[in-house]
This record gives C-alpha cells, structure tokens and sequence, in this order.
C-alpha cells in the first residue's frame, strides 16, 4: 500500500446544493452576485445538469487535500478535505469525502458553520468537463441537517 496526498490548490465545485440563508447572526451569505457568477459551459453534458427546479447559489473555490491509496494497479480517492471559500475570499463552507458509504448511502458532505447546516451527498454522474480540473460530478443529497 502506498499513499499520496495532493495539493488542490483552487477549483470551482458545482454543487447541486439549494442553501436557504438565514439572516441574523451569519457574516456570510449567499448573494446574488454569488448565484449570477456561477460558471456553467454551453455544452455541459446533459448528465451533469440537475433536475428542473434547481438553481444556481454560488460557485465557491477549494483549498484543501485529496488522498489517494494505490491498490497496486490504480490509484483510488479515499479521503478528502476542502475549505471553500466565495468570491470575496470568505470561509463559508468545508468539504469532506470519506471512504466509506455512510448508512444513508452517502459519501462527501458540505458543512456550513453559518447558516449552520451539514449534507451529505451521493453521486449521480461523472463526467471531466476541463483537463485542468478535478472531475465534475452530479450529486444528490441523501441526508441534511440544519438550515439546508
Ligand atoms: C483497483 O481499483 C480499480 C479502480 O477502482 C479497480 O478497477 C480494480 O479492480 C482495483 N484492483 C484491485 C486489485 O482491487
Ligand atoms: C485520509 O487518508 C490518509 C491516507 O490514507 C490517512 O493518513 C488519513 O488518516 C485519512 N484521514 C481521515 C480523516 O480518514
Ligand atoms: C483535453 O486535452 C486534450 C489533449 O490536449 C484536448 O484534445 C481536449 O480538447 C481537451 N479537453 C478539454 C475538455 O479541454
């Protein structure tokens, strides 16, 4: 067994992930700016486009970690970490991918501390949509607590 960690140093996550904002005590928020910088390409494969009725909140960049093990012929994902940061460089969410599927049949989570939410996801579909880039994934939530 041998292992490696990665750098990712910035890339953009395409989240089908609905937050609703509570105001108050949160000094981060989704705005509309945020929801109206989203990245989309024009010939984004159909199996990544979420279900009508979703929309767009924010395109937030990773800084984080991503460790592979070698099971002597491939290299398999089998953690990660992220802090996730908006365009105006504030910490509004962590992202984590564990190994195992959890009893909801879930694996990567997003965390926001304000407003104060956790949901965990399973992929739909996978596709490379840039060679630069980590893969681009359409996730479902299969288990959310707090305000989401
Ligand atoms: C290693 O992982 C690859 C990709 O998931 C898989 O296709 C292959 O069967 C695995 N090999 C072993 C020996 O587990
Ligand atoms: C992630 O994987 C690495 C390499 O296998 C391991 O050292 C580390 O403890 C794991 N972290 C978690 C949170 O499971
Ligand atoms: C990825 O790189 C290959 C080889 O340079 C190129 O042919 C292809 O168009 C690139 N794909 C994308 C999505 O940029």
């Amino acid at each position: 067994m041998a292992t490696w960690s990665a750098q990712v140093s910035i890339l953009s996550l395409l989240a089908a992930l609905v937050i609703s904002c509570a105001h108050g005590t949160c000094t981060t928020s989704f705005t509309a700016e945020d929801a109206q910088s989203v990245f989309i390409p024009s010939d984004l494969d159909q199996g990544l486009v979420p279900p009508e009725g979703n929309v767009p909140i924010a395109q937030l960049f990773a800084v984080g970690a991503q460790h592979y093990t070698s099971n002597g012929t491939s290299w398999v994902l089998t953690n990660a970490t992220a802090e996730l940061f908006n365009s105006r460089f504030e910490k509004v969410s962590i992202h984590f991918y564990e190994a195992q599927v959890d009893s909801k049949g879930g694996q990567p989570s997003w965390m926001t501390p304000c407003p104060r939410s956790l949901v965990t996801c399973k992929r739909l579909f996978a596709a490379q949509v840039q060679n630069n880039s980590i893969t681009w994934a359409l996730l479902k939530a299969t288990n959310s607590q707090g305000s989401s």
